[in-house]
This record gives C-alpha cells, sequence and structure tokens, in this order.
C-alpha cells in the first residue's frame, strides 16, 4: 500500500512537472526517497495542511464545529483589548489580548523570552519591546513560568500546554485522578477537546471578560447569534462561548503558504537545494521526524531534552526552580516516569522568533540544531534516565546544520501569517496592545 502510493504520487509529480516543463532534480528525488522509508504508517499526503477555509479537512472538535462566522467571530475575540475587564489595577483594564504573547508576526510567540500581558506595557515593532509597568509588583503580573506555545497548527494538538494537562481525551486518558482544581485542570472533567477547555481557563486566567452587555456594547452580539444559534440565549455570550470561537479560529491557523508545503504540493521550485538537502536530513539522519511529525510536525508525544527553565534566562518574573512547569507533564501527572518531559512544539514559523524552548535557552535555529547535534543536555535538574532514546549525537557535518537550519528558517516558513489578523476589532480599540506606550509605537490613535 504504502509503495503503491508513493509510486502514485512520484508519477503525479512527474507528470506534473513534466507539464509544467520542471524537471525533478536530485534533491527532490533524494527527498521523495527518504520520506518513503519513515514509517509504513505513515504517507507523503500526510504532511500536507489544508487549505485556508475548507473546514471539512480541518482537524476538528466535534462538539465545537468550525464554521466561517464562529472563526470570524474568534478571529475578532483573539485580538479584542475590550476583553480585558478583569486587570488587578485600573490602569491595566482594556489594555492587553491573547495576542499580546501570541503575535501573528512571531509565529504566534511573543517577542521576548516570556510573555507578560496585564502589567506589561509597550510593543516595540512587533512585541520586542514590552516590559513590566513600574506601578505593578512582580506578583501581580499575568504571567507564566513557561515561553507562550506558537498556536500554528494547534488545531492538531488534543491535548494543550507545555504538559498536555488540557483535554479530557488523548493522551490525558487514565489522568482523571490529576483533573482538579488545584492543578488548574478541573475543566478537564467537561469532557470537551484541549483548545476548548485551555480557552475557558486561559480567558480567565489572563483576566478577560464577555456576557451580554459586553457583546451589545462592542457590537458583538449579532456575531454570536450567527456563531451559536443551538445555544439558548442566555448561555450564548458567556466565556465558554468566546472559547468556542477563539478556538474555532485557532484551528484555522495553518501556515499552508511556506515553501516546504508548496513543494509537497508539486511545485518543486518552491524550495532552494538547501532547503531541500535540509529536508532530507530532517527526514532521514538527523531523526528529527521520529519527534516532530503530522501535518504540523508536532506530537502528542512527551519527550525529555534537558532544555534549560525560564527562570534560568535571569530576566524573567514570578518563576524560579519551584515552578511546577519546570517538571514538564511530571508536574501534571506527578509520576515519575513523565518527569522533565514536554510535548513536541510545533515548528513552523519559528524564524519569526529569537527564543526557543520552553525555557527560552536559545537564540537561533542554528542553536537549536546544533544543541540536537551534540545531544549534550544543558539542565542538570533533568534526570538523565528520563532523556529520550531519540535524543543522541547526530553526526552532521558543518554544511549539513547549515541546510537543516535553512529548511527550518525558510523551508518552513509561511511570509503570510497577517492574512489571521483582523483589519480591526468592533471595540475600536487598538490590538494587540492599548496601553498608551503600546499605541505610540503602533501610531494607532
Ligand atoms: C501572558 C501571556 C499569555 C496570554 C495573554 C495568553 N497566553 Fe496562551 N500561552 C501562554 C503560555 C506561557 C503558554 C504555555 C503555557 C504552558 O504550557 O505552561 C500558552 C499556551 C497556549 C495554548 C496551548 C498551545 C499548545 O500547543 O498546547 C493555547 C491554545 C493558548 N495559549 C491560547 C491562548 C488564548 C486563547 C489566549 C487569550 C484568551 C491566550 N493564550 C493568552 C501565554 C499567554
Ligand atoms: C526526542 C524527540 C525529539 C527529536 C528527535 C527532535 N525534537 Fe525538536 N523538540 C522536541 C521537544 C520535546 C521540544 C520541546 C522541548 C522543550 O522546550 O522542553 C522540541 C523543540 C524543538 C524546537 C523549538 C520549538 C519551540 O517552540 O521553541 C525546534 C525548532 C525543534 N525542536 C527542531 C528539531 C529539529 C530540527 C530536530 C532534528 C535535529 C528535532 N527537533 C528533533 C522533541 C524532539
Amino acid at each position: 500500500m504504502k509503495i503503491f502510493t508513493s509510486i502514485v504520487l512520484f508519477a503525479t509529480v512527474l507528470f506534473s512537472c513534466q507539464n509544467d516543463q520542471t524537471p525533478l532534480s536530485h534533491y527532490d528525488t533524494q527527498l521523495f526517497q527518504t520520506m518513503d522509508q519513515i514509517d509504513t504508517e505513515i504517507d507523503f499526503s500526510s504532511f500536507i495542511l489544508p487549505e485556508d477555509g475548507d473546514y471539512s479537512q480541518f482537524a476538528q472538535e466535534p462538539l465545537n464545529p468550525m464554521t466561517p462566522v464562529k472563526v470570524e467571530l474568534g478571529k475578532f475575540l483573539f485580538f479584542e483589548t475590550g476583553l480585558g475587564a478583569d486587570a488587578v489595577q485600573e490602569v491595566g483594564k482594556f489594555t492587553y489580548s491573547c495576542a499580546t504573547c501570541h503575535i501573528p508576526a512571531k509565529g504566534f510567540m511573543p517577542g521576548t523570552v516570556q510573555g507578560i500581558a496585564d502589567g506589561a506595557i509597550g510593543f516595540g515593532t512587533n512585541g520586542e519591546a514590552r516590559s513590566k509597568f513600574h506601578l505593578y509588583d512582580e506578583d501581580e503580573l499575568d504571567t507564566q513560568g513557561a515561553r507562550p506555545l506558537s498556536l500554528l497548527n494547534v488545531g492538531y494538538m488534543t491535548n494543550t500546554s507545555w504538559s498536555g494537562m488540557f483535554g479530557a481525551g488523548g493522551a490525558n486518558e487514565g489522568t482523571e485522578d490529576q483533573w482538579i482544581v488545584e492543578k488548574g485542570t478541573d475543566i478537564n472533567h467537561l469532557g470537551l477537546a484541549g483548545l476548548e477547555s485551555q480557552n475557558i481557563e486561559g480567558l480567565h486566567l489572563h483576566r478577560m471578560h464577555l456576557d451580554k452587555e459586553v457583546a451589545d456594547e462592542y457590537g458583538y452580539t449579532p456575531l454570536f447569534d450567527a456563531a451559536f444559534p443551538e445555544i439558548p440565549e442566555e448561555d450564548r455570550y458567556s466565556i465558554m462561548t468566546t472559547s468556542f470561537a477563539i478556538s474555532a479560529y485557532l484551528r484555522s491557523l495553518v501556515p499552508n503558504q511556506a515553501p516546504f508545503q508548496k513543494w509537497l504540493k508539486g511545485d518543486m521550485n518552491a524550495m532552494t537545494n538547501s532547503e531541500k538537502e535540509g529536508a532530507n536530513l530532517f527526514f532521514g539522519k538527523a531523526g528529527c521526524i521520529n519527534c516532530h511529525t503530522g501535518p504540523g510536525l508536532n506530537n502528542q508525544k512527551f519527550f525529555a531534552i534537558g532544555v534549560k527553565d525560564l527562570y534560568e534566562t535571569g530576566v524573567a518574573f514570578a518563576t524560579g526552580p519551584d515552578d511546577r512547569r519546570n517538571l514538564g507533564r511530571g508536574g501534571f501527572t506527578s509520576r515519575a516516569e513523565d518527569l522533565y518531559k514536554f510535548k513536541v512544539p510545533q515548528i513552523y514559523n519559528m524564524a519569526n522568533s529569537p527564543f526557543y524552548f520552553h525555557g527560552s535557552s536559545k537564540r537561533s535555529l542554528r542553536e537549536v540544531v546544533e544543541y540536537f547535534n551534540d545531544a549534550v543536555i544543558e539542565n542538570d535538574n533533568v534526570d538523565k534516565n528520563n532523556i529520550s532514546a531519540f535524543f543522541r549525537p547526530l553526526d552532521l557535518t558543518e554544511e549539513e546544520i547549515t541546510d537543516l537550519t535553512q529548511f527550518l528558517e525558510t523551508g518552513l516558513y509561511d511570509p503570510n501569517l497577517d492574512r489571521y489578523m483582523p483589519k480591526q476589532i468592533l471595540s475600536g480599540n487598538c490590538f494587540p496592545n492599548n496601553d498608551l506606550l503600546s499605541k505610540f509605537q503602533t501610531g494607532c490613535e
């Protein structure tokens, strides 16, 4: 079956190439062959992301089907600074949004080692100039002890967060005894997928509020009516429906314009030879595919690769050696075998951010590749017995390191993520931030 599929695909590509007068190069053939040898379960087409708007092809939660109007509503709400009513200080009210820490131009990551929403000011060009506001105490800040995850390809995550603690199904089957208030995971008892669950928690955690009055004030009521006609009116304008709309929007975030995606769909000129060599290493010699797989090159498995924690950067607030987040999945499950294991994150548009791994310990993709190549752990707290067997020296040459870095930097890079931003939000506020300094820096009135 596998061989048959690849022969068909191979023939299709050959045929389309002949039509376009683009012959397959040695680099293309080599990459096809390497991808064909990955695993009998995985075929070439399983890496192709769906086209924008073709929702039948997206990873969905059956309890929250994607519709165009719901995605549109979520697209507003994700950026809506008007939701920030529950700031701890008056001066912080309505100054932040989800996108404060998940900035599209930063691959939906922040522009700093650690995201800070309520309690910080500034945006700079792309989030890099956000810093603590002097009137806030450190313990008043909305900030977490791990770098915010990218939200691209998040639809492929049944269990969200670095520890996978959200979501009733998938990897969390059998963890029911840990769905407790103290761990912030009692939400899982609703039986929803990770995204829908986490975003309910996230809206509370990030000090946001929505009810009928707010929806009316900004003009969102008709959109809620169109998106949730089946939900009784008394429940229609709530944190729950806000989470559902935002989740539907987040499921739509796929970097399908990246050169690698174009190449997969038959445009043999979309990638450079160096990117193709890099991809060949990714799927072959370097073994990245052992962990980063599927359309989002992410995975619902958890591995320890021994990277440093966020407090070790020395510039992160409200975290330290005792932060439960440092324990990874083990901090959620309380099982020794899960300690220091983190979810395999998606890796498209990484070039947008200079902060890599959950503790922002690396500053360039080349450093990331070198870390995997050397396979020497940098965090002494991590129990070596839990380190993944896939984390082993790769013997890559300097040129191979360059090619693999190139594949990450430009081959897996969608240059057009702006399409996922609204032109304006209905409150008329500035976004993603609405504090005075951010407004000044973004030229928003
Ligand atoms: C203060 C910064 C901050 C703000 C504001 C913020 N996030 Fe996050 N987000 C994070 C951090 C940090 C993580 C990773 C947390 C962890 O895993 O421990 C994260 C993770 C996530 C994830 C999980 C992704 C995955 O692959 O598992 C989702 C989904 C998410 N955020 C959605 C949202 C939504 C929706 C909002 C607005 C309601 C929001 N975030 C606001 C910092 C932020
Ligand atoms: C053992 C499984 C495994 C293998 C093999 C692996 N990765 Fe990862 N990768 C992970 C995990 C887990 C993380 C997150 C670790 C953390 O932050 O604690 C990660 C993080 C990353 C990140 C940073 C993502 C972010 O959001 O900061 C990049 C980039 C990356 N890997 C690329 C690669 C490349 C390139 C290879 C091949 C050389 C590779 N990985 C091999 C498991 C793996």
